[in-house]
């Protein structure tokens, strides 16, 4: 296929040199309807653009193909059989995955670390998992993926499971040994879905951790405005081999998805695709190096311990790391990643990627250079020499990381729907969640529906949220009291 190709953006281009005078959705046609107030800050472009996608840029049986052609060239330029392009996230993505390879009480296997849609994707379809535990980083608090041997236990007790879900990179950068789990998955006939929403620059430069097809998976969902160039929302999902039928997956991403996809989002996405076969090698090769310097600059600062290699992958930890996660332990400095990331925006309108009560973290993508380096640089340096006015923070309560897994006592599911009721937050000990319970970012649920709560979790809970953790998606803002099952025999 012709590479230089980007079907989406060249149909919008020959759209706006002879725009159709159109009597259908969007509402704004074109923009001449958005408020001046609403142009002047988004720009006419943003509306020019937004044009419907089928009956608007292709016609009304999409005959010219136009999406089809994007999304082939995608598949194609990063070796998968199918690419599904969506303009509702990841969140989407992985949901459509699951339901095309598990239904209603099916087992699926899953990483304990997924994030939160996955939960959603299992309350929704009613799915049971079967909890596979990361690996845990005892002395600092972090899990990495599973090892592909706790999947291969997992598929010797729960042979009916059918299939396996892994989480790789985490958002901390930390990659599974993902053709082990394959190889796992394999063996005993079923498909696996990698989670790989934060890697979608990995199938464009070597010296990047493998990507999900590569090492054999199955389904591997991405989200390209995560560590791509394409807009919020954007994502693809991409399919492999025999072991699921691509109009299952398409049926089930149907089900979930917008009947109105976003044109913008679409366009994006193809662009992206053509950047990263023209220019991806380059890119990355700089970006890589970037990452390089930044990293040595930051271990010469007196306090803060930038994490390489050495500390999140070998035996009993991660395969891999993307070092485009620049992930830094500020413990040492005394104070909590969640006030250190608060400081470093108000004072040097720095926005970072991922605060925990003892880390931040700093993205890195192809758009950096050496300015937004220096800039990075610059704002550590002073949150080192400000640290004691950051201190003393409050201590939030980590368990161990036996604590922290809780019995799956009901389906997510029933747990979700069931009759519920609100206790105050000390009474919730004994209870079964109701509720998803999610310190975000990373996002990943503390606690899900139907887990039985017990006296950590919650008081991890209690004092990250009186240290600044965010748990979003409580019923109770703020987590004085939490949603647990009505009447269940808790305490
Ligand atoms: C591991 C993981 N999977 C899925 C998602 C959902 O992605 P999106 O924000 O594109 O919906 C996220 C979002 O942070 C994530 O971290």
């Amino acid at each position: 296929m012709d590479q230089s190709q980007a079907p989406v953006l060249e149909a919008l281009a020959a759209h706006h040199a002879n725009p159709l005078t159109t009597f259908a959705p969007p509402g704004h046609k074109q923009g001449r309807g958005a408020d001046p107030r609403t142009l002047a800050t988004l720009g006419a472009d943003v509306f020019r653009s937004d044009v419907l996608a089928t009956g608007g840029l292709d016609d009304r049986t999409a005959s010219r193909g136009i999406l089809e052609h994007a999304q082939a060239l995608m598949a194609e330029a990063v070796g998968a059989d199918r690419t599904f392009f969506s303009t509702c996230g990841s969140s989407l993505s992985v949901k459509s995955a699951m339901l095309a390879v598990a239904g209603p009480h099916e087992e699926l296997l899953v990483g304990r670390d997924a994030h939160k849609s996955v939960v959603a994707g299992l309350v929704l379809a009613g799915i049971r998992p079967v909890w596979v535990d990361p690996q845990w980083d005892a002395e600092r608090h972090l899990a990495h993926p599973p090892s592909a041997a706790s999947f291969r236990a997992a598929f010797a007790e729960h042979p009916d499971a059918r299939g396996a879900l892994v989480t790789s990179p985490t958002p901390y950068g930390t990659c599974a040994d993902l053709a082990a789990v394959a190889e796992v998955c394999h063996a005993a006939g079923r498909p696996l879905i990698v989670d790989e929403a934060w890697g979608a620059h990995l199938p464009f430069h070597p010296r990047l951790p493998t990507w999900a097809m590569d090492a054999g998976a199955d389904v591997c969902v991405t989200s390209v405005h995560k560590m791509g160039s394409a807009l919020e929302q954007s994502s693809v999902f991409h399919l492999r081999g025999d072991l699921v039928d691509p109009a299952v997956l398409k049926q089930r991403e149907d089900l979930l998805g917008t009947t109105s996809p976003s044109t913008l989002v679409h366009a994006a996405l193809d662009g992206w695709r053509r950047q990263m076969v023209q220019h991806g090698r380059a890119l990355y090769d700089r970006a890589l190096d970037l990452a390089g310097e930044v990293r040595a600059r930051i271990a010469a600062l007196d306090g803060p311990h930038v994490h390489g290699r050495e500390d999140f992958c070998g035996e009993g930890l991660a395969a891999d790391l993307d070092p485009l996660q620049v992930i830094v332990d500020i413990s040492a400095l005394g104070t909590t990643g969640y006030r250190a990331g608060d400081w470093l925006r108000s004072h040097h309108q720095l926005s970072l990627h991922l605060c925990d009560h003892r880390r931040i973290s700093a993205q890195l993508t192809h758009a950096d250079d050496a300015a937004t380096a220096d800039a990075l640089l610059a704002g550590l340096c002073e949150l080192v020499a400000a640290a004691a006015d950051l201190r003393p923070a409050p201590e939030v309560h980590v368990p161990g990381p036996g604590r922290l897994r809780l019995e799956q006592v009901l389906l997510p599911r029933d747990a979700f729907f069931g009759p519920t009721e609100q206790v105050p937050i000390g009474k919730a000990p004994g209870r079964i969640a109701a509720e998803m319970l999610t310190p975000y970012p990373p996002g990943i649920p503390a606690a899900l529906p139907g887990e039985r709560l017990d006296e950590d979790v919650v008081e991890y809970l209690r004092s990250g949220r009186a240290a600044g953790m965010l748990v979003p998606d409580s019923a109770d803002p703020a987590l004085e009291s939490l949603r647990v099952t009505a009447g269940n025999g808790g305490r």
